[in-house]
């Protein structure tokens, strides 16, 4: 499908979280583990017992009928044409907060989200050639990622997200740019049926530090890519050595929770080897700026500044190193 479509090739999708994934088995048939999975992630769809999900169907049910499109090759990808209400359209995908990956631009309304994904994706792109490929991404949020996958060239993303609030911004997303093959699923890696199951490139960006056995997370990676496949890891690294080549927070990192790990790039190395992944590329190490992480509108709670100490915004709040992020590009 090209990057800018039209409705001819796409069917709206408002209301239909009883089939969201209904078109996933047949766009990769002989995939059995696929079947497996997509069965997995509509029985939990369905039977979801979180709370909040009644008053975001009510969002969704609520979202305005326009015309799908999509225009994924821009920093904000362009899903649907223009609402004639964009005030009410606002309020409605307001329900949805918080909006943390983005910016996005539905039914002509600009979500400015908590980052600025679009800037990790300008880190990434030059070093991928995705042409017809099937993706997995692997802790995808609400699959902003996944359009910029397609508008690169990907014939299938199948996104996997534990947190369900992206999974319904991802149908917000779906409900304008109609059955695009960019999927997200409510499942955590822990809930993946363990490979083969062939797909061309995985992505991790941003999850390997919440895994409490690094390496163990990488093996699973890798059991679920073609033999020849291609791993792009993004994760936290430590700048030097002075906490040594593994930093373990003794309780909260940048206030958040569940960060067990942060390694050197040596150690990360050594990890991937370990985890019997042959060459390991660095491709980028950038510090994150308050700039590409920040509060918004749209994602309305503390963000990255709050997270920095207030006298020296080279540490964190409990005076660990400063989020630096590595990315590299791996084969197996
Ligand atoms: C720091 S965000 C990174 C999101 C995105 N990959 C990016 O790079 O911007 C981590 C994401 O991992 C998801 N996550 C948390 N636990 C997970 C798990 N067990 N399996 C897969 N994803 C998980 C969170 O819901 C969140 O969306």
């Amino acid at each position: 499908m090209s990057p800018t479509s039209r409705c001819a090739d796409l069917q709206p999708c408002a209301d239909t979280l009883g089939q969201a994934y209904a078109a996933l088995p047949q766009l990769w048939q002989e995939n059995t583990w696929l079947q497996d999975v997509a069965a997995r992630a509509q029985v939990l769809l369905d039977e979801h017992p979180h709370g909040d999900l009644k008053a975001w169907r009510g969002a969704l049910r609520s979202l305005p009928t326009v015309d799908c499109a999509m225009d994924a090759d821009r920093a904000a990808p362009r899903l649907g044409k223009g609402t004639a209400e964009p005030q009410h359209l606002r309020e409605v995908l307001m329900r949805l907060h918080p909006w943390r990956k983005g910016p996005l631009e539905l039914g002509g309304v600009l979500i400015d989200t908590e980052w600025r994904s679009d800037w990790k994706w300008q880190r990434i792109r030059p070093h991928l050639d995705l042409e017809a490929q099937r993706v997995l991404d692997i802790g995808c949020g609400n699959g902003y990622f996944g359009w910029r996958m397609l508008a690169a060239g990907a014939r299938l993303v199948v996104g996997v997200d534990p947190t369900l609030v992206y999974v319904m911004q991802w149908l917000a997303c779906r409900h304008f740019a109609g059955n695009a093959p960019n999927f997200v699923l409510p499942l955590g890696i822990e809930h993946l049926p363990p490979g083969p199951a062939g797909f061309d490139s995985v992505f991790s960006m941003g999850v390997l530090y919440h895994r409490r056995d690094p390496v163990e997370h990488l093996q699973q990676i890798r059991a679920l890519l073609r033999p020849d496949g291609t791993l792009v890891l993004e994760t936290l690294v430590l700048p030097d050595e002075k906490h040594g080549p593994v930093l373990v927070p003794e309780s909260r990192y940048a206030r958040m929770r569940n960060v067990w790990a942060i390694p050197t790039i040596d150690r990360l190395l050594a990890w991937l080897r370990e985890a019997g992944f042959k060459t390991s590329q660095l491709a980028d190490v950038t510090a994150t700026a308050v700039e590409e992480q920040r509060s918004t509108q749209w994602m309305r709670f503390d963000s990255l500044a709050e997270a920095l100490h207030p006298k020296d915004a080279r540490q964190t709040v409990e005076g660990y190193p400063a989020p630096t992020r590595a990315l590299l590009m791996v084969r197996c």
